[in-house]
């Protein structure tokens, strides 16, 4: 093993943009699909995991919502939750702030209660026995309308004890972050903390409208700030993290060939980046899977990867404590 192969596998690390639905194996499709008496369009997991090719990130959410449809009692949530906690295990993932769509749920008929339920049992199994430390991020789905988000905001107030923030995901081009400024104004209002999707398939002006609309504390995904001279300069003052995803952005086209992603460029900039897998389902690994990508690829420094997983812990919502703990 290559020290910087050591150094990925050793080294405790924090994961930041996950969606929980996007760890929903092939595997895991076809055995919840026939434990719910769900009839779905692949007769394998293999037939399934062959479409897997994505032109953009459009190609992608048509599988992925369809694939959620196998997700309809609360064991499947805890299920699939406990899987992906398994895996954070194995890649020495300590804490890990995950992401999920109650709209792509409830949408077909699935409670709230049922979702919330089903993935916090597992968080809590995963801290007692796991000793996995995590925070919950309720996304609204920007193609959707503002009503739909505004509804689900109500729909999760008995349940915001255990909702830690809020974020923006779904179909990114045409839906700016502008048309949800007042569901994000109401999570902020009840403390929560809130994040959002801008820049990776949308323009830089996403991020700007993130940051002074929403007023995040992270932007998720970010990369095409590398248009903005004027933004980047704005972002590493502001210590603003980016959630990277590479093997996600390779997968979606974004970039053509991972040997031209900028996190490198950002790192050594200033910008507060970190390496997360996004839905490592469909990108073809977790998040070490996408350090290894990445070095392979571009060749960093072991001082570069040591940052990005300090990074990581720096931008993440643990507690001051935990940080120190971890740094
Ligand atoms: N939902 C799940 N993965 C996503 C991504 N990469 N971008 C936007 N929405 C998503
Ligand atoms: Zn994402």
């Amino acid at each position: 093993m290559s020290v910087l192969e050591q150094l990925i596998t050793k080294l405790p690390k924090t994961e930041l943009h996950l969606h929980i639905e996007g760890t929903l194996e092939p595997e895991m499709v076809m055995a919840l699909a026939a434990r719910n008496g769900i009839s779905m369009p692949y007769a394998t997991s293999q037939e399934l995991a062959a479409k897997y090719e994505f032109g953009n990130l459009q190609e992608f959410l048509d599988l992925y919502y369809q694939a959620t449809a196998v997700l309809v009692v609360e064991q499947d949530f805890y299920d699939l939750t406990w899987a992906y906690l398994l895996r954070c295990q194995e890649d020495n993932v300590v804490h890990t702030e995950i992401f999920f769509d109650p709209q792509s749920h409830t949408d077909r008929g699935v409670s709230f209660e049922t979702v919330v339920k089903g993935i916090t049992r597992a968080l809590e199994d995963a801290r007692e026995k796991l000793n996995i430390e995590s925070k919950l991020i309720m996304c609204f789905l920007r193609h959707l309308p503002e009503s739909s988000a505004l509804a689900t905001w109500e729909e999760a107030q008995p349940w915001l004890s255990l909702i830690d923030g809020v974020g923006l995901d779904s179909s990114e081009r045409d839906f700016p972050p502008s048309l949800f400024e007042r569901v994000f104004a109401k999570a902020r209002e009840k403390g929560l903390k809130v994040v959002a999707h801008a820049g990776e398939e949308g323009p830089s002006d996403y991020i700007v409208q993130a940051l002074d609309l929403l007023q995040v504390d992270r932007i998720d995904h970010g990369v095409r700030i590398t248009e903005d001279d004027a933004l980047m300069d704005r972002v590493a003052q502001e210590k603003v993290a980016l959630t990277v995803c590479p093997l996600s952005n390779t997968k979606l086209c974004v970039y053509d060939d991972m040997a031209k992603h900028p996190i490198f460029t950002l790192l050594d900039r200033g910008l507060r980046v970190m390496v997360n897998s996004d839905d490592p389902a469909y990108f073809g690994g977790y998040v070490n899977e996408n350090y290894r990508a990445l070095v392979t690829s571009l060749n960093p420094s072991s001082e570069q990867i040591i940052q990005l997983v300090r990074n990581s812990i720096l931008a993440s919502f643990m507690s001051d404590e935990l940080k120190a703990h971890w740094l």
